[in-house]
């Protein structure tokens, strides 16, 4: 798999969604943030929307659970129509657990790590993943500035799956336009939320090919 380019609809107008679903349909996943004001500050929506918006979406959903207990919620999204389930490692009881349930559901099973969470949480059991999410902001929150000292964290992911598990993709999500993609992509990320800067622009396709364009450029610079 090459670049993936993944629009957040965090900053889609959430009383247009549709028309705002399929405007970003040349990406490939939309990013749905679900948010439940207690795992992060803020509150977006829950399954019945998340069931609705993958009926509607020309592209699979990209689910980034940002919620308490996802060992009991993980799997309902997954089965509401998510193909990729995110849930966050510090929100976990029993994180390989959460990923076989999912898998065994046919998601794709993905783990999320916050900016102060040292990728040791995950690096021994990458094969129990499909994704792994580095987090470049403080979830919660679209338009924050991209933090580059996740790099580290990122290139220390893509050693170890170079090594151990080439299939695993690495997700990047918080900050991401045309002046920090290349940074990402250098250090190895393949799935790259952006928000506002998708939904900020005027031309939402025009904005994906040319996050995409970039990515891949600085993707194959640093193979
Ligand atoms: C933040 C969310 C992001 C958010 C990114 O916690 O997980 O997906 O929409 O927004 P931008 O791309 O504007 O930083
Ligand atoms: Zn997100």
């Amino acid at each position: 798999m090459g670049i993936q380019i993944a629009p957040s609809i965090l900053s889609a107008d959430f009383a247009n969604l549709e028309r705002d679903i399929t405007a970003v349909a040349a990406a490939d996943w939309l990013h749905v943030d679900v948010m439940d004001g207690h795992f992060v500050p803020n509150l977006t929506l829950g399954l019945p929307v998340v069931e609705r918006i993958a009926e509607v979406s020309p592209l699979p959903v990209d689910a980034h659970l940002m919620i308490e207990d996802p060992d009991r919620w993980a799997p309902r999204y997954a089965e509401a129509g998510a193909s990729s389930v995110t849930f966050h490692y510090e929100a976990a009881a029993d994180p390989v657990g959460i990923a076989r349930d999912l898998r065994s559901l046919g998601a794709r099973a993905s783990i999320a790590l916050k900016p102060r969470t040292p990728v040791d949480v995950v690096i021994d059991q990458l094969a129990e993943f499909d994704m792994v999410l580095v987090m470049t902001v403080e979830p919660g929150f679209g338009g924050q500035a991209f933090m580059p000292d996740m790099m580290p964290k990122l290139e220390a992911l893509r050693a170890a799956a170079d090594r151990d598990q080439p299939s695993l993709w690495l997700q990047t999500d918080g900050g991401i336009a045309r002046d920090t993609i290349e940074t990402a992509a250098a250090a190895g990320c393949d799935v790259f939320v952006a928000g506002s800067a998708v939904y900020g622009a005027e031309d939402r396709t025009s904005e994906i090919e040319a996050l995409r364009a970039l990515a891949a450029a600085a993707r194959t610079a640093h193979a």
